[in-house]
């Protein structure tokens, strides 16, 4: 028996790795993270599976289920939205789990900054503009944010940010990050991403909260960063036709002479 944790992707059903679903198509038991699992990854249950939304449960009842069916002996597929490198809450599972001695398995997903990138047709880290992603959020009821990962500290990086679990603090993140990137910096909200009532909003940090209004609320993502619509960055070195590469000497004296 064991425990299947599956990062079901963002939203739509096609986004599930294949190998979640053939996890889930195998076992008679699946616990699913309420309403960011879309029921289309739910139909690879196979019939007659018990599927449990675990939205309305606390950790002990969840543990509950599991040990349940560990004791009938049964498979279960856990499934937590997006990927379950980020906000899953697996890493306390997995810890109950283990002093259980509950066997598990672990198969990523597709996170919603991934899919949120897609839907704007964007590259996030393009050359001379930014580098790095910042995966992040603002405080909650359920997490503080630890001293040190202020929204302010990343800014100060002009990293690319992508804010979660924060739509509804939008007024707070806009006035944060607005001295460090500029009033004029572009910043994307997707919400719901991949799903079919995904929505774009473009602008940047002084027109966002116009453009906003205040229908869109929960699961959105905030983009902000120098690269979001960018036309003036650099081209990457690595295919440019004079860099000497392990795969494509150039030159009278290639850096990787025994590749040609
Ligand atoms: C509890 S976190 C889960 C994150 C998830 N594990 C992941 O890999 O993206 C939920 C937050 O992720 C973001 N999110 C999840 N799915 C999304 C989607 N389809 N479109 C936009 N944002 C999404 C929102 O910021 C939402 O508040």
């Amino acid at each position: 028996m064991t425990v299947h944790f599956i990062g079901a992707g963002p939203g739509a059903p096609d986004l599930l790795t294949l190998r979640g679903r053939d996890l889930i198509a195998a076992s008679p038991v699946c616990l699913y993270a309420g309403s960011l699992v879309p029921e289309g990854v739910l139909a690879h249950c196979p019939p007659g599976a018990r599927i449990v939304n675990t939205a309305p449960l606390s950790l002990d009842e969840i543990i509950g289920e599991i040990a349940a069916a560990h004791a009938a002996g049964k498979d279960v597929a856990r499934l937590h939205s997006g990927d379950l490198s980020v906000w899953s809450a697996m890493g306390e599972q997995l810890r109950r789990l283990r002093a259980l001695r509950i066997p598990y398995s672990v198969t990523p997903g597709v996170p919603s900054f991934s899919a949120a990138s897609a839907a704007l047709e964007a590259e996030l880290t393009l050359p001379g503009l930014a580098q790095s992603v910042v995966l992040t959020r603002t405080p909650g009821r359920a997490s503080a944010m630890p001293e040190g990962e202020k929204l302010a500290a990343f800014a100060a990086t002009g990293a690319v940010l992508a804010i979660h679990l924060s739509i509804h603090l939008l007024d707070q993140v806009i006035a944060e990050l607005t001295p460090h990137y500029g009033a004029d910096c572009p910043v994307a909200i997707v919400w719901r991403a991949s799903w079919p009532d995904q929505r774009i909003i473009r602008a940047t940090l002084a027109t966002l909260d116009a453009a906003v209004g205040s229908e869109m609320e929960r699961t959105a993502l905030i983009l902000v960063g120098k690269t979001l619509g960018a036309a003036d960055f650099d081209e990457s070195r690595l295919y440019a036709a004079d860099y000497d590469r392990r795969y494509r000497p150039v030159g009278a004296e290639p850096r990787f002479p025994e590749a040609t």
